[in-house]
């Protein structure tokens, strides 16, 4: 079945981001001149996905307004030529997909959010894009999993290798070599301690699941930082179906967190057309100086 309709978990609380989180979703937070989210619909759109569910809870309204249009605006920007170009990015952005919301009423965890999307998703398989992490690339990572699940019919984790000191704040999987980049993973978990450590591949933002991970997950109790943690979820599906790994090409910005916010900025905007080559100037400059 066609992979169509994709689910952005953006419930989180951002503790790691804050005080810029106190008020601003960490998901709204500006990379150059568009909010991490928006790369992340982009993402989806350009994987052939039509329908996306964006979790929300208290607080998080800007990402719903980002997502629709400005009448005020557009008729300011309409009355000057020069801004012609900057008024098709406003408009365009709330054309990009059928974007619904709902609300996380409680932060139970990212297993608990994706649970929030069962009516939406109905009995297809689904893509699931963690809002906090955008991945850039040629080749949208969302596309890459979705050919894997198209090809093998099972649940698809995107992954990557990360050092044995990150492995630990995040999931590490059982897998085993299907061909380049592709693996079977029939065993996984969340934050393991060194002794559980299955290896260094971890599931980094990306799954595409079919719809029975909701039955899964309305039996999975509270796993690690007493949260439901979609790994565990999807750790039935390896152990009873299997799932697929997929090494996914392209870089992943952890917009949960300092350094990967930084990262994002300072990377997009040495690629970025208009301000690429005065902003290496300028790195080139401070970084001479202090
Ligand atoms: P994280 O665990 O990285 O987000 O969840 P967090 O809880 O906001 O992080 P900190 O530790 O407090 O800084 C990964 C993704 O899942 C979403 C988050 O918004 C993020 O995009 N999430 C997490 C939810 O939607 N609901 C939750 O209950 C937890």
């Amino acid at each position: 079945m066609k992979v169509r309709k994709a689910v952005i978990p953006a419930a989180g609380l951002g503790t790691r981001v804050l005080p810029a989180t106190k008020s601003m979703p960490k998901e709204m937070l500006p990379i150059v001149d568009k909010p991490a989210i928006q790369y992340i619909v982009e993402e989806a759109v350009q994987a052939g996905i039509t329908d996306i569910l964006v979790i929300t809870n208290r607080g998080k309204g800007l990402i719903e307004d980002h997502f629709d249009r400005v009448p005020e605006l557009e008729a300011r920007l309409s009355g000057s030529e020069e801004k012609r170009e900057i008024l098709n990015d406003v408009v365009n952005i709330a054309h990009l997909a059928n974007i619904y919301f709902v609300r996380q009423k409680e932060t139970r965890g990212l297993g608990h959010a994706v649970s929030c999307a069962r009516d939406f998703v109905g009995n297809e398989p689904f893509a699931v894009l963690y809002g906090d992490d955008v991945i850039l690339g040629e080749d949208p990572v969302c596309a890459q999993l979705i050919r894997a699940y198209e090809e093998f019919g099972l649940g698809v984790a995107g992954v990557k290798e990360v050092s044995p000191e990150a492995i630990q704040k995040y999931s590490s999987l059982k897998v085993e070599p299907v061909r380049d980049r592709i693996f079977r993973c029939t065993d996984m978990i969340e934050k393991p301690t060194p002794d559980q450590i299955l290896s260094l591949y971890s599931i980094l933002g990306r799954c595409v699941l079919p719809p029975e991970i909701f039955d899964i997950l309305d039996r999975t109790p509270p796993g690690a930082g007493g949260e439901i943690q979609l790994t565990d979820a999807m750790c039935t599906l390896a152990r009873t179906t299997g799932m697929i790994a997929v090494d996914f090409e392209g870089t992943r910005y952890d917009m949960g967190n300092k350094l990967g916010i930084m990262q994002a900025q300072v990377e997009v905007a040495l690629r970025h057309p208009q301000i690429g080559e005065a902003f290496r100037d300028y790195l080139k400059e401070v970084a001479a100086k202090l």
